[in-house]
């Protein structure tokens, strides 16, 4: 067995990409879950490189921060002046002289690399013990992209940019993708001969293949097998020409796997998710980040779904959700915010119009309508009542609403904590609970009503309202209302069901 060969990644990071026209460096531009980047990051991750080297430039600190969270095992070696993709290359293995064997260098502005493709490129390279092995495509469209100039028998001969090329050149439709392999000792040789002799006046990486075939080195071309891998970005219409194909890509690979996407081109699913067997997605749905979806679980339609996990069976339809937990046969929406530490327990709800935050939601309770739930607990199979606000700032801190099991809180109500409604106990409609409800107490906090009989009909006299009521009323007594003797005095007193305020039927009937 000959020994492995050492291998070193190089990214090339540091152009500006002005033609994206912004204020984010280029190769930190998201596509579907990571960077422009990270996607090339991750291409060569099967390699086992022994370092990894992102040269950065252009919007460096932005560049380092990002590699610092996503890649901490790759070094940032600073190019100070953009002046091209071989001097680029230079700078770097000036800065690691230790290195040998295979260095494998990639632009850092092609995503949709695949590893596999990576790893072919490098075992063909090392196989064939060649100088420098080119990744190449055969594009219908190859404007812009440097050129394989091969010679009458097949061999490499040079790569010519595009606006170096003479007419014959610039009709051959196979491309540099931009990815290479090389042997670390020959590529030293020649990177410090480069010239800045062509229309940018810029060291070429490209140039490399020339000087290395008049050396009489042996140089390889591997053709990508889909040439769509092999795409560079360099505006947002690229960009976005690039975030379809790759979705489609996920999507496939998705759908071969047994998901089912009801719509396909209107499902985008970031690199990163994950998702079960007999899940179904319908259309309109985003699922980004590390969000999982379970078996047999529906999301969508218009589902957004941010870093949040959906247990098995669970449901959730057109609602935004961010770094929630939805837990097995839960169902959520239509039209729910779930926001950070919402955590809904198996078989539990979260209706229409509803938003929960920091909140943990028991096996089997129901907020069903138009609710905020913030800092909440609330325990198993319980029901909170339509229009309630769980009110969790004082301004200044937050506190804890703590509900029980089995509790019953009635419609419109106002937690307002902390505080704390027991086990299996009730809360009347319209209460405003500031203190602790005991385990099965009724807890009533609203004004009692009074009803002042004959009102309308004296202060509102020959509206449709007041004709309404002397219509009623006279059905009702079977005799004309006595509308002109009702004296507000007279009038006001409460009835004896709402004197103090006690619950009645209803108080909680918004399951
Ligand atoms: C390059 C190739 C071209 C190939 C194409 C594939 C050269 C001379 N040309 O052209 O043959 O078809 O990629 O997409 O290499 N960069 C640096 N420092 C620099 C210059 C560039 O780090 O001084 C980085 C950029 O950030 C980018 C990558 O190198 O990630 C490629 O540079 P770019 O300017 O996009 O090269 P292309 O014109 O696309
Ligand atoms: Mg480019």
């Amino acid at each position: 067995m000959p020994e492995p060969h050492t291998r070193t990644v190089v990214v090339l990071a540091a152009g500006e990409g002005k033609r994206m026209k912004s204020s984010l460096p280029k190769v930190l531009h998201p596509l579907l879950g990571r960077t422009l980047v990270g996607h090339v990051l991750n291409a060569a991750d099967p390699l086992d490189a022994a370092r990894t080297l992102v040269v950065v430039g252009h919007g460096a600190d932005q560049v380092r921060v990002h590699l610092a969270g996503t890649a901490p095992a790759a070094t940032a070696l600073h190019q100070a002046e953009q002046l091209g993709t071989g001097h680029a290359v230079r700078i770097a293995l000036e800065a690691a002289p230790e290195v040998t064997g295979t260095v494998v260098v990639l632009n850092g502005d092609v995503p949709l690399l695949r590893p596999e493709t990576v790893v072919e490129l490098v075992t063909a390279h090392e196989s064939e013990g060649a100088a420098a092995t080119v990744l190449a495509a055969e594009v219908p469209d190859p404007t812009g992209l440097g050129r394989i100039v091969r010679d009458a028998a097949g061999r490499l001969e040079q790569i010519v940019e595009q606006r170096d090329a003479t007419p014959d050149q610039l009709a051959v439709r196979e491309i540099n993708a931009g990815i290479y392999a090389f042997d670390a000792a020959r590529l030293r040789d020649v990177l410090g001969k480069l010239s800045t002799d062509n229309d940018q006046g810029e060291e070429y990486l490209t140039d490399v293949f020339k000087m290395l075939v008049s050396a009489g080195e042996p140089v390889g071309v591997h053709l990508a097998a889909d040439h769509t891998e092999t795409l560079g970005c360099n505006d947002r219409v690229e960009l976005a020409a690039l975030r379809r194909l790759l979705r489609d890509r996920v999507n496939e690979r998705w759908m071969r796997a047994g998901v089912s996407l009801l719509d396909p081109e209107t499902t985008w699913i970031d690199v990163t998710v994950a998702l079960d067997r007999d899940a179904v997605v319908d259309q309109n749905t985003q699922l980004c980040g590390g969000s999982v979806v379970g078996s047999g679980a529906v999301v969508g339609p218009d589902v957004t779904l941010i870093d949040t996990v959906v247990g098995p069976g669970a449901t959730v339809l057109r609602s935004h959700a961010v770094g929630a937990e939805v837990g097995p046969g839960a169902s959520v929406g239509p039209y729910a915010y779930l926001r950070p530490d919402a955590r809904l327990a198996e078989r539990s709800k979260v209706g229409t119009f509803v938003e929960v935050k920091n909140s943990e939601i028991g096996v089997g309770s129901k907020v069903p309508h138009l609710t905020y739930v913030g800092d909440a607990t609330i325990g198993e199979q319980s029901n909170i009542g339509a229009a309630s606000v769980f009110v969790n700032y004082d301004g200044v801190r937050k506190h804890r609403t703590v509900i029980g099991s089995h509790a019953r809180t009635g419609a419109d109500n106002m937690f307002v904590a902390p505080v704390r409604v027991g086990d299996g106990a009730y809360t009347a409609a319209g209460s405003v609970i500031i203190e602790d409800v005991p385990s099965g107490a009724m807890g009533v906090a609203r004004a009692r009503q009074r009803n002042i009989d004959g009102w309308v009909l004296k202060r509102r006299a020959g509206t449709a309202a007041a004709e309404a009521a002397e219509r009623a009323l006279r059905g009702a007594q079977g005799a004309p209302a006595a509308a002109s003797s009702a004296s507000e005095g007279e009038a006001i007193h409460g009835t004896a069901e709402s004197v103090g305020g006690a619950p009645g039927a209803g108080d909680t009937a918004t399951e």
